[in-house]
């Protein structure tokens, strides 16, 4: 990765005097006080309450009973809402039965209720990596299969759910392969594909109730000044040919990663990022995005799995963290400029498998940073769901 820093200076001028207290590692973190941007227009977290999965739930309870000492604290994760991963055409069979118990919430507390969904199915996905390896490839007719067996059956249920918010996430770790890993010879060869694919999905998605996120990566990807540039150009583009920025509500940073929110983490893991934490790096995209017309976005970042800093040895790292707990709280509104923390990942599920022998291994997967015994990706992995609960912070 490219490293064209700001002078250290700047990113501590950013963000200010509380938070360049913060020290390394979980506990005692300064609370943000970060003016982010300014986003304009309404925020689809606002004001709504937050669809609870039943699936997700049950999971959780099944770990609970399992674990009687510790059962109180795993069964308060039950509360929180996790987003609905549509990672297979199969998967959106289900998508139905989620917005419909999503109703039923809605109807019996009498308050909105929203759904955060992530469209993740790219034809050639995760092309710079393995363990998310998807079903569709370019080269087998991905792109028309993505459209007309993807994101049609995804924008008719939308549709047939007029009255209850939506948001709808797309495409995690995709356009910052095309900004940045164009190295990579799957990635190379996705371009045209990643480009088509997400300018339909924003098209398709443009409904009343709908309100779309692209993904914008995390500090420890994107950070750096000419990565930013990079990615801007990408994201205008598409914009561009989908009808404009203002398709969408906004951008979704740090999915499924778990770069804390306001330490000094990447000071320690890259020097020459002028992103030391997410903050700071959604408080610079936005600027760089605004000098390339994507003005008044609202951001949104996953904290599922944030909230202890130290934890890696490299920013690199990407595959169930050992150390890491579960983050702040999924809410609207917490700092001026961002829509919401909100758990994108659904914390439990594995990041992909550990055992070499296994298909879609990756390396990273069993690197010092990842907890060992991991499933594939999207499976529960309850050693690491139980150690994300007792490393919580804010504790449960
Ligand atoms: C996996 C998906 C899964 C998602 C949420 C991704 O890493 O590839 O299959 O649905 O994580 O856990």
């Amino acid at each position: 990765m490219k490293r064209d820093a700001l002078p250290f200076w700047t990113a501590l001028a950013i963000l200010g005097p509380a938070a360049c207290g913060g020290k390394l590692g979980a506990g005692g973190d300064p609370p943000p006080v970060t003016v982010v941007s300014e986003s304009v227009g309404k925020n689809p977290f606002k004001g709504v309450d937050f669809f609870i999965n039943p699936d997700y739930v049950e999971k959780v309870e099944a770990t609970a009973r399992k674990f009687p000492d510790l059962a109180d604290r795993i069964r308060k994760v039950k509360e929180y809402p996790t987003a609905v991963w549509l990672d297979t055409i199969a998967r959106v069979a289900k998508l139905g039965y989620w917005l419909d118990e999503a109703k039923r919430q809605q109807d019996e507390s009498g308050t909105p209720t929203l759904t955060v969904v992530v469209l993740c199915n790219l034809p050639n996905r995760d092309c710079a990596a393995n363990a998310s390896a998807g079903e569709l490839a370019v080269e087998a007719n991905g792109v028309a299969r993505y459209q007309a067996e993807f994101v049609d059956p995804i924008a008719a249920q939308f549709a047939k759910h007029p009255d209850q918010p939506i948001v709808a996430i797309v495409e995690p770790d995709s356009l910052a392969n095309m900004a940045t890993n164009m190295a990579y010879p799957k990635c190379a060869a996705s371009v045209h594909a990643y480009r088509q694919s997400i300018v339909y999905a924003i098209k398709r998605l443009a409904l009343p109730n709908v309100s779309v996120y692209l993904d914008a990566a995390h500090a420890g990807w994107l950070g750096w000044d000419v990565n930013r540039e990079k990615m801007a150009k990408v994201f205008r583009r598409v914009l561009d040919e989908a009808g404009g920025p203002d398709m969408i509500r906004g951008f979704a940073t740090n999915i499924s990663n778990y770069t804390h929110l306001s330490n000094r983490d990447g000071a320690a893991l890259a020097l020459t990022n002028p992103c030391p934490n997410e903050l700071v790096y959604v408080k610079l995209l936005a600027e760089t995005l605004g000098m390339y017309g994507m003005k008044g976005k609202g951001y949104v970042i996953d904290t599922s799995r944030n909230g202890r800093g130290g934890i890696r040895r490299s920013w690199g790292s990407w595959c169930n963290i050992k150390g890491a707990g579960l983050g702040e709280r999924p809410r609207a509104d917490p700092v001026r400029g961002v829509d919401a923390y909100f758990w994108i990942k659904p914390p439990g599920e594995s990041d992909g498998v550990s055992d070499p022998t296994q298909p879609r291994y990756d390396e990273m997967c069993a690197s010092r940073d990842a907890a060992p015994g991991a499933p594939q990706a999207g499976e529960w992995f309850e050693s690491y769901f139980v150690d994300l609960v007792l490393n919580a912070n804010p504790p449960l």
